[in-house]
């Protein structure tokens, strides 16, 4: 039987109506819009077309939403100012300085420059430390979308199998801490993992991030799984591929996200609830 195809522009659509909502009651009720601030450093053409996206969802909620573009060439310095005058700002309720950045910026010290408390991405030390002690705030956008949908399914997440693949600060790792809290039990797998269909062939929950387009086929996938795709490649046809061969699994697999219009607009609609609550956040304290 093919899969249900989970439909994050469905979703995230039904999300931003709710958040606009909120939107307007914190105007309403405490006379503060929330505000999303974009560092964009350089002309990356994904993370410009990032950038637009972000900025015309925000807009759609009614947030205030600013882009700081500075070029390629900008110093480490600019960018620390950058962020420092933006931390500063009370108008400000959420940074975000655009990945990657062009090799003369250290991202690690960007982000440890942030204000905690303006962390929408969650990538901050202390958001991440918070999350791994099991107090959550401010939660990485990716995999935070990715928790979203899966409870649009009704499964019963608890004591299910789920194998993330990828490893990174920003998906693999928040992703393996939230299914952990939903009672899976989680397996990591990477560039190094030995017998990556072996772990696949196991899982009732997978969610691939790996950047490599199409690298996880039909043949890895127990029947009936849910997949999760949060790759985005772009092939040299011009095409957008996830890290999923979509077509061929989608026959095994009993709900899959599409790419594009999967968890990509979901991590956009989890930017949106994050700014909205650090704003909540700096008028209640
Ligand atoms: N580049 C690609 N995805 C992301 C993200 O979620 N946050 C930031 N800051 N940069 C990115």
């Amino acid at each position: 039987m093919a899969a249900k195809i989970i439909s994050g522009n469905k979703i995230a659509k039904q999300l931003r109506k709710d958040l606009k909502a909120e939107v307007e009651q914190l105007k309403e009720e405490h006379g503060v819009t929330p505000g999303l601030t974009v560092v964009l450093v350089g002309e990356d053409p994904a993370s410009k077309i990032y950038v637009r996206n972000k900025h015309r969802a925000c807009e759609r909620v009614g947030m205030v939403s600013n882009v700081v573009r500075l070029p390629e060439d900008s110093s480490h310095e600019k960018v620390m100012e950058t962020v420092q005058e933006l931390n500063d700002n009370p108008d400000v309720h959420g940074i975000l300085v655009q990945l990657p950045t062009p090799d003369q910026i250290d991202d690690e010290e960007i982000i440890n420059t942030i204000d905690p408390a303006k962390d929408v991405d969650g990538f901050h030390p202390v958001n991440m430390g918070k999350l791994l002690a099991g107090q959550p705030e401010l939660v990485p956008c990716t995999p935070t979308g990715v928790m979203y949908m899966l409870d649009t399914l009704d499964i019963d997440l608890s004591g299910k199998e789920a194998v993330i693949v990828g490893r990174s600060n920003i998906v693999g790792k928040p992703q393996a801490l939230l299914l952990m809290y939903r009672h899976c039990t989680i397996t990591i797998c990477h560039s190094r993992t030995q017998d990556l269909a072996g772990h696949l062939s196991r899982a009732d929950i997978i969610v691939a991030a790996t950047g490599v387009p199409k690298m996880i086929t039909a043949e890895m996938v127990k029947p009936g799984a849910v997949v999760m795709d949060v790759g985005i490649n772009r092939l040299d046809d011009g095409t957008l591929v996830g890290d999923v061969d979509f077509e061929a699994v989608k026959e095994v697999a009993s709900a899959i996200t599409p790419v594009p219009g999967g968890v990509g607009p979901m991590t956009i609609a989890m930017l949106l609830q994050n700014t909205v609550r650090a704003a909540r956040k700096s008028v209640s304290g």
